[in-house]
């Protein structure tokens, strides 16, 4: 057990130990067997944050199983699909997203869609923490970085030119999906553009309901849009090329842009480990450019939020969101930003743990998903975020009171936030893995001031 573990604590530890054995799948872990029976993008990274305490050989694995599922053109899919799963075990499955051979990767073997790339600044902290199980893991950890180096590039280099749909240096996402954060508010009002057509869902039937209860999901509206926004990418054969015109729904995100600047920030470590000086250079000047355009583009003067916005229109969303506190990762980001992020996370909207929306409007709704639960990871990049900006007072009560929420109820994949009960799947991966490093790591992150 790690050194810095209290008895107290010793408990969740275990616990959490024993679902990360349970899910692994083998070459990959699945975030819960039940509901996400594969491999999800940014589940490995979180993952792989917290299997670097206990078995760093196992989170270089799940790394590499998902980047063995990387597009030629840099995308990492959403999922990477498991063949000894079913089509009927989880919807949609692989017939329906239907992609092609591509590289070595088998027909159907991915999603076309991609999520936030936590995955540089995980490969930093799984190699971080090397050193602790000595010689041979560090020497695993040097090869495993670089291997992942030029694959990681690829993947930014991807998220940050052809996703660039809005021009303004920002990568825009296709779907509520590539978020993480599927039916948050952020996204009400560039979905009302989006035909609900409910006859979708008889023809492709919901499985998430099948296995929890339907009035924690997102609604059959939003479903029958997602899936028709899938239908539609999919069918454009996955091409990016004039998004705003051919596609309903081109959204950029403050968040996936902050976890986008902060992989820049990992990669330009990494860069410097493998003695890529000038590499290491060009990838801080990015983490600039990015946290430079977050600033320009998706900051509201007037309520002095980040909120996302919608390309096809130019309007930033109405809706206060988690997504817009996590700019707060970026160092670069200026005092006078971060200190609204942190006005806003201290009101009656949010508080700690932040809830995964405003708690006074309207849409907020204690156990519907991303509307209203507290979810663990993106908790986890704020007390990142408070590190950073040098809030360590509130860092400290972030990580006690998720350690606490997860001790009192399980390692549920999101939690009510009046209550604290356990929502969703019971034995979800990040949640257990991010508790095993809220639990060890008090230090600040080693990216926290630019060189
Ligand atoms: C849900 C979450 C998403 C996560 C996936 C697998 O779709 O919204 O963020 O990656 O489940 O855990």
């Amino acid at each position: 057990m790690h050194p810095v573990v209290t008895d107290l604590s010793a408990e969740l530890w275990q616990s959490a130990v024993r679902v990360l054995d349970i899910n692994w799948s083998g070459d990959h872990m699945v975030p819960s067997r039940r509901l996400y029976p594969h491999q999800w993008s940014w589940d490995t990274a979180f993952i792989a944050v917290g299997l670097a305490y206990v078995n760093p050989t196992r989170a270089w694995r799940d790394l590499h199983s998902l980047f063995e599922a990387q597009w030629p053109d840099g995308r990492v899919p959403h999922i990477a699909f498991d063949p000894a799963t079913g089509e009927e075990d989880y919807f949609p499955g692989p017939a329906f997203w239907n992609v092609p051979a591509y590289g070595r990767r088998r027909p159907l073997g991915s999603t076309g869609i991609v999520q936030p790339p936590v995955h540089a600044l995980a490969a930093w902290e799984v190699y971080r923490h090397a050193a602790a199980h000595g010689a041979a893991s560090v020497q695993e950890a040097l090869n495993e970085l670089a291997w992942l180096y030029p694959r990681l590039v690829a993947q930014q280099d991807y998220l940050s030119e052809r996703r660039n749909a809005g021009g303004a240096g920002l990568a825009a996402i296709v779907h509520p999906w590539e978020s993480g954060l599927d039916n948050s508010p952020s996204w009400d009002a560039a979905l009302a553009n989006v035909p609900a057509d409910l006859s979708l869902l008889t023809r492709y039937h919901r499985r998430d309901l099948v296995v929890t209860n339907a009035a924690h999901r997102p609604t059959d509206e939003d479903y029958a849009r997602y899936v028709r926004l899938a239908v539609s990418y999919r069918d454009g054969g996955y091409s990016d090329t004039d998004l705003p015109q051919r596609h309903d729904f081109v959204v950029e995100c403050p968040g996936f842009n902050g976890v986008l600047g902060v992989a820049e920030l990992a990669l330009a470590q990494i860069a410097g480990v493998l003695g890529l000086p000038l590499d290491a250079r060009r990838h801080r000047q990015r983490a600039r450019e990015i946290t430079a355009a977050i600033s320009r583009t998706l900051w509201d003067p007037a309520t002095r939020t980040f909120r996302s916005r919608d390309v096809r229109t130019g309007e930033l969303s109405a809706a206060r969101c988690v997504n817009g506190l996590l700019p707060l990762m970026l160092p670069d980001l200026s005092a006078d930003r971060a200190a609204a992020i942190m006005d806003e996370l201290r009101s009656e909207r949010f508080g700690l743990p932040a809830p995964s929306t405003d708690r006074t409007a309207a849409y907020f709704d204690t156990h519907r998903y991303w509307r209203g639960p507290v979810w663990i990871n993106v908790n986890w990049l704020l007390r990142r975020g408070m590190q950073v900006h040098g809030h360590h007072g509130e860092a400290e009560e972030l990580r006690r009171a998720l350690l606490r929420l997860v001790h009192d109820n399980g390692p549920y994949e999101y939690f009510d936030p009046e209550t604290g009960k356990g929502l969703g799947a019971p034995t979800f991966s990040w949640s257990a893995a991010l508790c095993l490093d809220l639990l060890a790591d008090r230090s600040a992150p080693a990216y926290a001031r630019d060189a």
